[in-house]
């Protein structure tokens, strides 16, 4: 092969990524899927804080780099202007496909404008990034699912299709700015909602809706300093018999604060109390009876679809997508691939987290 033309497959195989989701494959072009070389890709997360996105992070990473991309991943300290500039810097350190897990899915838009005019292709990374068509595809969950999963824990455990109740009942949820919530709120109050309206569920709060219940940054402190204030003002002589919390992170808060308010000792047993990412404390704290279930969102799986969706923007090919219709950015729908969720308690977490290598023994039995 003559110098000339391996120059020629270089171009060929550059304006193809560039082209991103869109972009079809040029016959003969020599770019295999799956053959990285070389190629760098950003790789930008919210934060170090919650162990999901180290684990996404590093999950990207090893199987990017066992393909042969270059990697350049960066956490953001839930700063929304260190995501900006870490972003930035992606574009202009030469990556040609970023993938992002928002901090604030609106605040994106300048920055990613900057990404499309460089032709660099983005993949919103499991949040949704809003108001920029500049977003080729989205990689995530499904998000009402889980929220589904987590009423129908509810429904069923305190038998509510058979009447039961009334049950004393508060909800925890995510920020404002993450669009999952709506997704998380919203499937699980689909379930709820009729049950709050015929009075089997009671919120004494008074506290139901999304912005009510909201959580920023998802901090678990910030969940656990509401729930106090929620059982010295409605519960000294009541007993909280169930709580939704969106996520593990807010259920460790809400948690925290049952149990200074008494809870979990004898005559004062624990609510049923949810959650979501089936992170080591809270399978912990599921091990012991604290919290009730989770949701398991392999993660391997997640950074697996992503990857795959990069070999085929690096070969010119349209990305896999699953879902054409849920994921309205404000400015496009956004060509979206949803994973399935799982429910996971005490009956099937051998199964499913230690038996898929998830997590082993010895991390679950670690005080
Ligand atoms: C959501 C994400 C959840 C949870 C939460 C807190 O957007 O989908 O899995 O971890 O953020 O980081």
């Amino acid at each position: 092969m003559t110098k000339k033309f391996l120059a020629l497959c270089l171009c060929c195989m550059m304006a193809m990524i560039l082209a991103g989701c869109g972009g079809k494959q040029a016959a003969g072009d020599g770019a295999g899927a799956g053959s990285g070389k070389g190629m760098k890709v950003g790789v930008s997360m919210p934060t170090k804080s919650l162990q999901r996105w180290n684990q996404d992070g590093a999950n990207l990473e090893k199987k990017l780099k066992d393909k042969g991309y270059e990697v350049d991943l960066q956490f953001a300290e839930n700063k929304v202007e260190m995501q900006v500039s870490q972003i930035e810097n992606m574009i202009t350190k030469g990556s040609k496909v970023v993938v992002v897990a928002a901090i604030d899915g609106g605040s994106l838009s300048a920055v990613l404008e900057e990404a499309k005019s460089a032709g660099v292709s983005v993949i919103s990374y499991d949040r949704l990034i809003m108001n920029t068509d500049a977003v080729n595809c989205y990689a995530t969950f499904d998000n009402y699912g889980v929220g589904k999963i987590q009423g129908q824990y509810i429904e069923e455990k305190l038998g509510l299709k058979e009447g039961k109740g009334p049950y004393n009942f508060e909800i925890t949820t995510g920020p404002l700015d993450d669009n999952n919530v709506i997704f998380y709120f919203g499937g699980a109050m689909d379930i709820l909602k009729p049950y709050l309206d015929n009075g089997q569920l009671v919120v004494r709060s008074g506290q139901a809706t999304r912005e009510q219940c909201a959580t920023l940054n998802w901090d678990e402190a910030k969940a656990q300093e509401r729930m106090d204030n929620i059982l010295t003002t409605h519960y000294t002589e009541a007993h909280v018999d169930v709580v939704l919390c969106s996520n593990d992170s807010t259920s460790l808060g809400v948690q925290s604060a049952l149990k200074s308010a008494g809870y979990g000792t004898a005559g004062k047993p624990m609510p049923l109390v949810t959650g979501q990412d089936a992170n080591l404390p809270n399978i912990k704290a599921i091990i012991s009876g604290e919290q009730s279930m989770s949701v398991f969102k392999d993660t391997r799986a997640l950074a697996g679809q992503v990857v795959k969706m990069i070999d085929a923007m690096a070969a010119g090919k349209e990305p896999e997508v699953n879902d054409t219709k849920s994921y309205d950015n404000g400015k496009k729908v956004v060509p979206s691939y949803l994973l399935p969720p799982k429910f996971v308690d005490k009956s099937n977490y051998k199964e499913l987290l230690i038996d898929s290598g998830y997590y082993n023994e010895a991390e679950l039995a670690k005080q």
